[in-house]
């Protein structure tokens, strides 16, 4: 399999909402928000405070992450999505785009990466993921999204 990463570029925005729109775990407004995020990059890919990189096999988008330096930080940085077709899961493309999106931080001087996630069963792959990552869980908010689905924070140091 020959994955090609790169920078995202306008004509990658209907693969990724295909990708979106068809992942379970998240729900429709949480594509919304998602779309809104990749329309304000497109918008501005150098100011608009967000990188995006999608995963492309044979000219087809299979995933892609987005994250961007955390405001008012010094060297913090968040992963807002990840998200990887659900026929192309388990086959590594996830952790080469979470590497990648690590170089690329790293060559900011990022120091910290957050990710907040759920807590419900359906997030227990991502958990997993992370985790396996080197990413450890350093807050937990009950309730926070509703009732008995908790926040999670999880955290990385890139040094
Ligand atoms: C989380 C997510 C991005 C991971 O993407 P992925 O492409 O499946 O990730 P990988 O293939 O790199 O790794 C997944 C597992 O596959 C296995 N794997 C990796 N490469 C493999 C390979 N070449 N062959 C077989 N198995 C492999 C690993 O054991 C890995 O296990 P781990 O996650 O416990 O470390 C994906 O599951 C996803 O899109 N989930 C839905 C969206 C989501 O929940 N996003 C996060 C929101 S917080």
């Amino acid at each position: 399999m020959d994955i090609n990463i790169r920078v995202m570029t306008r004509k990658d925005k209907p693969g990724i909402m295909r990708i979106l729109a068809t992942t379970p775990e998240f729900k429709p407004s949480e594509v919304v928000v998602a779309e809104e995020v990749i329309d304000s990059y497109l918008a501005s890919p150098r100011s608009a405070g967000y990188c995006t990189l999608v995963a492309e096999i044979d000219s087809v988008i299979a995933g892609y992450v987005c994250f961007g330096s955390t405001p008012l930080t010094e060297g913090t940085w968040d992963l807002y999505w990840i998200a990887v077709a659900a026929d192309k899961q388990q086959q590594g493309i996830g952790g080469t785009l979470l590497g990648l999106a690590e170089k690329s931080m790293r060559e900011e001087e990022a120091r910290l990466v957050i990710i907040e996630t759920s807590s419900l069963p359906a997030y227990e792959r991502a958990r997993q993921f992370y985790l396996n990552h080197g990413y450890e869980v350093i807050g937990h908010i009950p309730d926070f999204y509703t009732l008995g689905d908790d926040k999670l924070i999880l955290q990385k140091r890139l040094k």
